[in-house]
């Protein structure tokens, strides 16, 4: 039995991460300061975890967290592109900053592994498609920019230091436990939440923008993988995660509308800056260099996503 920190761990990605972790048998440290991620979604899983309530920035909280772990997940950040154009100064700190906090405790710690939430948005309006590891990243938000930074940090730590450093570039992953509420709501939980509530869900731009979907089982699978791959084969590496299949906003609200029985339109208003208009993955360099295939796909991941907003919302 080993031990993993997830930092992160009570937002949604990472809550999904340390489920699956604990269903393998192991032990799990999640770090978190719970800036967007919520209580609720440790509940079910307080008594298996050990919770270390702290900042990824501040190198105590981390060294507490790390202790006796054999690699890391590092999936702690402040997401969404639409807040770090608002506050692109607070966005660093946390994403890059913290990041360089946790590399640098875990290279004090002697842990070998650190696995990186890297993102699809490094490619930014890059035009051609499927977007694939060796096009230059082209960051076109704050966001963006501080994600591309971490990848070249995880790189470097792993060229001068010898560490062994994954990026797991998602593309948009959706399921349980994805927040529905707020400005910086993701696609899916906001539509799902809105059509359940009977309310119109709202589009930004005309809907026929379209993203990769990605399933967070899949997700965990590469995290798993990557935490696990030969370091031969993907250390120092940077991956596409998503299933390369791609669907538009539209296409979403349609079948959303057929699966819940709803006749609700949607509300179309400006687009937002920063947000590319269309992103599908070559997933090829991730297959060879951890073994990740995406095993659950759109539909299935949609229908097991709305039973979960059935069960769980409100
Ligand atoms: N959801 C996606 O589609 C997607 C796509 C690409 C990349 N990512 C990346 O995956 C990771 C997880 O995303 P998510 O969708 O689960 O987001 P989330 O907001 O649900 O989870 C992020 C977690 O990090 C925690 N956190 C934020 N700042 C922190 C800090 N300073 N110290 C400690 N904890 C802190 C939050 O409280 C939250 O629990 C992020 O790094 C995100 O950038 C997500």
């Amino acid at each position: 039995m080993s031990k993993y920190l997830v930092t992160g761990g009570a937002g949604f990605i990472g809550c999904n991460l340390a489920r699956y972790i604990l269903d393998k048998g192991h032990d799990v440290v999640v770090l978190d300061n719970f800036a967007t991620g919520k209580r609720e979604n440790l509940t079910e899983i307080a008594d298996k975890i050990e919770l270390v309530e702290g900042d990824i920035r501040d190198r105590d909280a981390v060294e507490r967290a790390i202790e006796g772990c054999t690699a890391i997940f590092h999936e702690a950040a402040l997401g969404s592109v639409p807040r770090s154009m608002e506050d692109p100064v607070t966005s660093h700190d946390v994403n890059v900053n913290g990041t360089v906090m946790v590399l640098e405790t875990a290279r004090a710690a002697g842990i070998k592994r650190v696995v990186f939430a890297a993102s699809s948005s490094a490619y930014g309006e890059r035009a051609e498609s499927p977007k694939h590891e060796a096009m230059a990243p082209m960051p076109i938000s704050p966001y963006a920019a501080n994600k591309v930074s971490c990848e070249a940090y995880m790189q470097a730590y792993a060229s001068g230091y010898g560490m062994e450093t994954v990026c797991l570039r998602y593309f948009n992953v959706f399921g349980p436990h994805q927040d529905p509420e707020g400005a910086y709501a993701a696609v899916i939980p906001a539509f799902v939440s809105r059509l359940l509530a009977g309310q119109s869900p709202v589009v930004f731009g005309d809907g026929e923008q379209s993203r990769d979907f990605c399933y967070i089982e899949n997700v965990c699978n590469a995290n798993w993988l990557a935490a696990h791959a030969p370091a031969e084969t993907c250390s120092g590496k940077v991956m596409n995660v998503a299933c390369n299949a791609k669907t538009s906003l539209n296409q979403i609200l349609g079948q959303l509308q057929e699966l819940l029985g709803s006749d609700v339109k949607a509300i179309y208003e400006d687009e937002r800056a920063g947000d590319v208009k269309h992103s599908l993955a070559d997933v090829a360099l991730a297959k060879e260099a951890i073994g990740y295939e995406p095993v659950i796909f759109f539909e299935e991941g949609l229908q097991k996503s709305i039973d979960w907003y059935r069960e769980n919302l409100g």
